[in-house]
């Protein structure tokens, strides 16, 4: 079946399996494996990208119902060479350690962040929790939404 998609600005088209998941497709027809895969049971949150700006969960997403869209992953986030707010957050607030959860943390971050400009702690936790961390606490990966919220006002307060 053939689909054809926009990922990170470049238009793709290929002939795959009707049932070929999007985190498979971006993976292994694309080969960006920056999009993770931590479970099989859509609950790690690893796998998220942005489908026309919106955070999506890549392994609850058949790759044919991307038809048309523009997606991006972890890979295209950074513009011009330089890395995104919330990258620069994650690593000045040092918001991982192993690392696996990160690039799909930062996408739901991104996306959550253009929703609710001026988040609480709360309303962080609240929108990342699709999105688990084995590692941090998660103490580190609020501040680093808190920093990139700091940043995306101007760093002001
Ligand atoms: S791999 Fe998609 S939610 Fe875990
Ligand atoms: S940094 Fe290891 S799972 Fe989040």
């Amino acid at each position: 079946m053939k689909v054809s998609l926009t990922v990170n600005g470049t238009r793709y088209q290929r002939d795959i399996e009707p049932r070929m998941l999007l985190v498979h497709f971006l993976r292994e027809e694309l080969g960006l494996t920056g999009t993770n895969i931590g479970c099989d049971t859509s609950q790690c949150g690893a796998c998220t990208v942005h489908m026309e700006g919106r955070s999506l969960k890549s392994c609850t997403c058949l790759a044919v119902q991307a038809e048309g869209r523009e997606i991006t992953t972890i890979e295209g986030l950074a513009q011009d060479g330089a890395l995104h707010p919330m990258q620069e957050a994650f690593w000045e607030k040092h918001g991982l350690q192993c690392g696996y959860c990160t690039p799909g943390m930062i996408m739901a971050a991104a996306a959550f962040l253009k929703d609710h400009p001026d988040p609480s702690e709360r309303e962080i936790r609240h929108g990342l929790e699709g999105n688990l961390c084995r590692c941090t606490g998660y103490q580190n990966i609020v501040a680093a939404v808190q920093e990139a919220a700091r940043q995306r006002k101007g760093g002001n307060s």
